[in-house]
């Protein structure tokens, strides 16, 4: 088990009603709030007008900043930054999912970012930059941008989805009820983001942090269990708290505690398919995760003691035969993914082969993947491609 240190600044306020608390978390940071929100789901819900009351009670100015898309563009992020200095903005507010969350913690540092090239920012990101204070009303389970310092950040121009070291908010409000309304296919999408950022660090070449492998086997299992509870009964109160806390926990690193990163391949594939593609996020993933365990396991045998793990402790399987096991497990999981919903081929989604070099070289730059469960070159990651069509 290796060496970690743990430290996450967000206050985070779960269950139902816990929006009581937004004022007073507010109030420290000063009156003049940016307000930032996604495409107008928040609008619709009625979540919209809830903020502004409590806002107006408790004599904030508002600035609004809307429209912000999934995968969230860099041309927002110059909005944000604009709009902070304009209006002498306080603390960010942003009500919505990870695109929103994301593009907001870019703001907050966007604002104290010495230079005009706000794309530089992304590229050059590290933590422990100034930034404005955030907070965050969630309204997806997902990401885990509610309880992580990460933003992803869009560049249409120069297709690029680049995850960048931004901010920690300093408090996430995540009510469950604020998720009945989230769609079959996002609630399908973000259940199998949860599950790709457990996985991502599960298969790592540090076999005894028994108590991060015991809590990623967990998550996995509750995604599994809820994910569908949620798309059968979208305001299923227990199956969307579980989703919810599942999703904060999987991207907070926790579950990585004493292991060996790894570079996180899967990611690393699916944000140069979002770029090129702007696809969602949790479907690329569900796709690509089931062949690239294929090839791993067919690349390094010395992988099966672990698909063996994943096979029994995760999808529940039985038997002696071990590489039987280990196939089996993937098959399960790719299955798991199928009845979600999810369109489990980039034929699908109308993706060819025309980029996948470049998506290749670009996913693998500096060695990223050096290190991963089974070390991948960016010939490895097109085979990894090709098997997804
Ligand atoms: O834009 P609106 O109108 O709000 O609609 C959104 C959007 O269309 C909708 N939605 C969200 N909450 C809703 C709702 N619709 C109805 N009711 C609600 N309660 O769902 C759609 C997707 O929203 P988005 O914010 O894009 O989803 P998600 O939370 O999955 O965020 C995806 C982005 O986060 C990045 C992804 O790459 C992608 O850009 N990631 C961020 C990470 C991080 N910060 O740590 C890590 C992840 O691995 C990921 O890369
Ligand atoms: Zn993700």
């Amino acid at each position: 088990m290796l060496n970690y240190i743990h430290n996450i600044p967000t206050r985070l306020y779960f269950g139902k009603g816990q929006i009581s608390h937004l004022t007073e978390v507010l109030e420290p940071f000063g009156k003049n709030v940016l307000l930032t929100y996604g495409g107008g789901s928040i609008r619709k819900t009625g979540l919209y007008d809830t903020v502004m009351a409590l806002l107006k009670e408790g004599g904030f100015a508002v600035t609004e900043l809307s429209g912000i898309a999934p995968n969230p563009r860099i041309e927002s992020v110059y909005e944000g930054v604009r709009l902070c200095k304009e209006h002498h903005i306080n603390v960010i507010l942003a009500v919505g999912g990870g695109s929103t969350i994301d593009c907001s913690k870019a703001i907050a540092v966007g604002r104290y970012y010495e230079g005009d090239d706000l794309w530089q920012m992304i590229c050059s990101s590290r933590p422990g930059r100034k930034a404005l204070p955030l907070v965050d009303v969630l309204t997806i389970a997902a990401t885990g941008s509610e309880f992580d310092p990460g933003g992803v950040i869009t560049n249409l121009s120069t297709n690029e989805k680049l995850g960048a070291m931004l901010t920690y908010p300093a408090a996430s409000i995540c009510d469950p009820t604020y998720t009945f309304t989230v769609p079959k296919d996002q609630t399908a999408a973000g259940s199998a983001d949860i599950m790709s950022h457990i996985i991502e660090g599960y298969f790592s070449r540090t076999p005894d942090s028994d108590l991060s492998d015991g809590i990623a086997e967990t998550v996995l299992k509750s995604v599994m269990k809820n994910a569908p509870i949620a798309i059968r009964e979208p305001d299923n109160y227990s199956a969307r708290a579980n989703l919810m806390a599942d999703a904060s926990v999987a991207c907070s690193h926790i579950p990585e505690y004493g292991k060996q990163s790894t570079g996180w391949p899967c990611h690393a594939m699916e944000h140069e398919l979002s770029a090129y593609y702007d696809i969602t996020h949790g479907v690329g993933l569900a796709i690509l995760t089931p062949r690239w365990m294929r090839y791993i396991l067919q690349k390094d045998p010395s992988a099966t003691e672990r698909f063996v793990r994943f096979a029994r402790n995760v999808m529940g399987l039985e038997g002696t035969d071990e590489a039987a096991l280990a196939q089996a497990g993937i098959d399960a999981l790719e299955a798991y993914f199928k009845s979600t919903g999810i369109p489990m081929t980039l034929s699908e989604l109308k993706i060819g082969t025309e980029h996948f070099e470049e998506m290749a070289a670009h996913a693998n730059r500096g060695g990223r993947l050096d290190h991963a469960y089974v070390p991948l070159t960016a010939e490895d990651l097109v085979k990894i491609y090709q098997a997804c069509l």
